[in-house]
This record gives structure tokens, sequence and C-alpha cells, in this order.
């Protein structure tokens, strides 16, 4: 009725006396937010616990959900007409964002916020030894109905083991424990959790297997448990996790093979297992993994050789890891048909003969790393090719290796010499700029599998906002 009349004719006048009223009377009716005094004494408290007992949280905030809102709160109206808290968000994200002393604890008082959907705390327990804080093993049930997202980020004085009461909080989303001092093993109970779109376990000191049963998180969209001392083998049923986009296990202690049944998962864009303990021989490491986008294998004693693998078969890799793998034998100029790759590493291998100049036709390629092997003979590439990667041709500590082209030193692939008989290819005349502003592509800016621990981030910054995105998009 409101609107009606609003967008009716009406005379400017009467729209404006209407306005301030309705803006009056809604001042009248709602000075304060409805909120149950319980409610508010329990967010108050829970704040303390975390800044300390300084906070007045009454004489500072009185109306949380309304006119005096608290930095990282924020409250719902729920069908009983009361405003309730639903997101609790404490961490140094803004300048004015309230800081955890060097006292906090886990506040129990949480559990009391019956409609508490987003719960993140980061930068909050500090020191390991001087306030070791643990997460409480019970309660977590009251959250069942409500808890969608759970956020423990950056709190190295977070210790303890991952309690497997988690394992009833049915409705979440979102499970992202991250660099915390977390230790033991990964609680069975996750894999019950069958709403999760993304467990990130980075950066604590996790340890045991894997369970099989987190198999069954079939709308799982990110799985990272890098930077861990995971062990033992794969489960197979990782190759039920069909929705996987990007799975991250790099930096533990993984062994044996990589399981064949993750060829299955046809949306996975990103593996990364570098720096782990895989074994089995490369062909049959990666024969199945056509679809990917980015595979990282390096630093694991997999063993192998390049040529048994139908390179013809990758048509999305965009980049590959390979470095430090322990591969023998020749480069095949079959590389040169994954006609998306933009990134190849293949340095610190035990590759030998001479590295085909059709790696040049790849149209993407702006990195490429054979550094560390035993190549031997001659590059055939042209100049043009040699300024459009720059720095990003590593070809060095190759003893055997020399190079087409004789150039001032500075324009000649680094640490590679001239061949005794130089020729110089006159075809390389070209536009490409070779300046540092250059390095619009990332894998090749950043260079090896460091740059792929951050990656995690490319998914999850605004991980709830994200968690919510895929919500409306499915
Ligand atoms: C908080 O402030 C109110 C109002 O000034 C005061 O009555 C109350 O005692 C204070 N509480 C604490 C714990 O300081
Ligand atoms: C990793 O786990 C192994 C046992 O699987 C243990 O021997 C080793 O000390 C652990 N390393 C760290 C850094 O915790
Ligand atoms: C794979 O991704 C497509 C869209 O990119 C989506 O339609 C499809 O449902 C996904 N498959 C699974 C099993 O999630
Ligand atoms: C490098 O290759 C040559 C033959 O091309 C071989 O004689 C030599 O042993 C190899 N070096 C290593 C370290 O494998
Ligand atoms: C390479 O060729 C150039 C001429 O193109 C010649 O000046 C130079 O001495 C040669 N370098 C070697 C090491 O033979």
């Amino acid at each position: 009725m409101a609107i009606r009349f609003l967008s009716c004719k009406c005379p400017y006048v009467l729209c404006f006396v209407f306005l301030v009223l309705s803006f009056l009377c809604k001042g009248q009716d709602s000075s304060f937010s409805s909120m149950k005094n319980k409610e508010k004494e329990v967010i108050y408290s829970v704040i303390q616990g975390l800044v300390g007992k300084w906070w007045n949280g009454s004489y500072l905030y009185p109306d949380p959900c309304g006119r005096t809102p608290i930095q990282g709160v924020s409250c719902e109206q729920y069908d009983d007409g009361f405003w309730y808290v639903t997101t609790v968000n404490f961490g140094p994200v803004f300048d004015n964002s309230l800081n955890c002393n060097h006292e906090a604890q886990f506040p129990q008082q949480l559990f009391n916020l019956k409609h508490l959907k987003v719960l993140s705390l980061s930068t909050c327990f500090l020191s390991p030894t001087k306030n070791p804080v643990k997460l409480p093993l019970s309660n977590w049930e009251k959250f069942s109905h409500s808890l969608e997202s759970l956020t423990l980020r950056s709190n190295p004085g977070l210790v303890g083991t991952i309690p497997s009461a988690i394992g009833s909080l049915k409705k979440l989303q979102s499970l992202v424990l991250l660099e915390n001092g977390l230790t033991g093993e990964l609680p069975l109970s996750i894999g019950n959790l069958v709403k999760l779109r993304q467990l990130v376990l980075q950066g604590n000191n996790l340890e045991g297997q894997v369970p099989a049963n987190y198999g069954w998180l079939s709308e799982l969209l990110i799985f990272d448990a890098s930077r861990n001392n995971l062990s033992g083998v794969l489960p197979s049923t990782l190759g039920l996790l069909d929705s996987l986009l990007k799975l991250d296990l790099s930096n533990n202690m993984l062994e044996g093979e990589l399981p064949r049944e993750l060829g299955r998962l046809k949306n996975l864009t990103l593996l990364d297992i570098s720096h782990s303990k895989l074994r089995g021989g490369l062909v049959r490491t990666i024969k199945e993994l056509v679809s990917l986008k980015h595979l990282v294998l390096s630093n694991n004693p997999i063993g192998g050789d390049l040529l048994g693998v139908k390179w013809e078969n990758f048509q999305n890799i965009e980049a590959l890891d390979l470095s430090n793998i322990g591969l023998e034998g020749s480069v095949p100029e079959s590389m040169a048909k994954m006609k998306r790759l933009r990134f190849l590493d293949l340095s610190n291998n035990n590759l030998c003969g001479t590295l085909s100049r059709s790696l040049e036709k790849l149209p993407c390629l702006t990195a490429l790393h054979v550094n560390g092997n035993n190549l031997t003979g001659r590059l055939e590439f042209s100049d043009r090719f040699y300024m459009k990667l720059g720095m990003r041709f590593a070809a060095w500590n190759n003893a055997n290796l020399c190079c087409n082209i004789a150039k001032p030193q500075n324009e000649m692939p680094y640490g590679v010499k001239p061949c005794a008989q130089n020729i110089t290819i006159s075809e390389g005349v070209s536009n490409v700029k070779m300046s540092e502003g250059n390095y619009e592509d990332s894998f090749a800016s950043l260079g090896g599998s460091g740059f792929y621990y951050g990656l995690w981030w490319v998914f999850t910054v605004n991980g709830v906002l994200n968690v919510l995105l895929w919500n409306m998009l499915f």
C-alpha cells in the first residue's frame, strides 16, 4: 500500500510528508531492535572473553543488532520477531576491528547463540606456549541446525586435535582450519558433513591417513589439506568426489601410488600433490588425469619417463610441474601437442637427449624450465622464442647443452654456453618486448611450485561469499 501511494503521481510535498512520517514512526517503533536480553548478554560475554574484561559492551553497544552494530557481528530477525546474532567474524580485517588479547580463550558462550551461521576467528590465539587454546570437545551439536561456515585461521596458539563432534555440524558448507597448530588425525566424522563445499585444513600438524569416508562428501568443491604431516596411501574413494574442482594435498608424507580413480573427476581443475613421497612411475600416475588444467607433482620419487605418456590427450592442461620427480629418458616431441600449455617445468630430473625445437610451437607457452638435467646437444629455438620467454626459459645446469645463437651475454639464455659452431637464426626478428612488466602470466612470473601454496586463496577469498554464490548457482 505504501508503495502504491508513493508511486502514484502525488504532489511532492505530500510524498515528502509521508516519507518523514514513515521514518519517524519507524524510528519510534524500533529505537532498539528487539533482541532478547539473554542473546545480548551472550554476545557481550563472547567478545569479552576474546578482547578482555575491560570491554563494556552494554555501555558501548547498547543495540548490537540495530543502531550500534559491533564490527564483525551481524544479526537477522527470526519468525518470533526477535533479532539473533548470525555472524561472529573476529579478526584484524578492518582498521577498527577488535583484537583478541593475549589471554583469549575459546568462548564457550558461543554455543548459546542458537542461530549462529558463520563463525570466524582469525589471528586470535597466538602463542602455543604462553596461551595454548584447545577447541571444545563437546557442545558442537548445539550448532547442528545453524552453523554453515566455520573458519579458524592463523591461530598458532590453537593446539590439540580437531574434535570429532565437529561431525555433528550437519549444515556446514565451509570448514576452514587454516594455519593453526592443530595436531592428531583427521576425524572420521568430517565424512558425515555431506553439505561441505570447502574443506581447508592447510598448514597444521595433522598426521595419519586421509580417511576413506571423505569420499562421501559429494558436494565438495575444494579439498586442501596441504602442509601437514599426512601419510599413507590416498584412498581410492577420493575418486567419488564428483564435484571436486581443486585437490591440494601438497607438502605431506603421502606414499604409494596416486589412485587411478582420480581420473574420474571430470571437473577437477587443479591437482597438487607436490612435496610428498609418491611413487609408481609417471605413466601410471598421470595416465587418467587428462582433464586437468593444473597438475603439480614436483618433488616426489615418482620416477619413470616422459615417453610412455600420450601427451596429445592432455588438451586442457595449462600448467604442468614435473620437476624433481626422478624422470629419465628424453623429452618427446609429442609434448608439443598440449595446445593450452603455458607453464612446463621439467627441471631437476635426469632427462637426457636433445630438447626438440617443436616445443616452440606451443602457442601459449610462456615458461619452460628444463634446468638441472643432463640434456645434451644444441638448443635450436629461435631468437623470438628466447625473447618471448626471457628468464622464464631456464636451461642452466645441463653440462652438455649449448645454444645456437651467439649474442651479448645478457641476451643469451641464462647459464647456457654458445655452441662451438654456432648458427644464428635470422627469422627471430620480432616485436616481442621483454620487459619485467610483461609478466602478466602468473604461472610464469611466480614460477615453481611455491606459487601453488597460495592457490586455495584464489578459491576462498571471501570464502563464505563463494559458498553463498555456489548456493545461488545450484
Ligand atoms: C559498563 O557500563 C555501565 C554504564 O556506564 C556501568 O553501569 C557498568 O557497571 C559497566 N560494566 C563494567 C563491567 O564495567
Ligand atoms: C610426521 O609423522 C611421522 C610419523 O608418521 C613422525 O615420525 C614425524 O616425526 C612427524 N613429523 C613432524 C614434523 O611432526
Ligand atoms: C561439473 O561442472 C559443470 C559446470 O561447470 C556442472 O554443470 C556439473 O554439474 C559438474 N559436475 C558435477 C559432478 O558436479
Ligand atoms: C649424462 O649423459 C651422458 C651421455 O649423454 C652420460 O654419459 C652421463 O653419465 C650422464 N650423466 C648423468 C649424471 O646421468
Ligand atoms: C658464434 O658466431 C658468431 C658469428 O655469428 C661469431 O662471431 C662467434 O665467435 C661465434 N662464437 C663461437 C663460440 O663460436
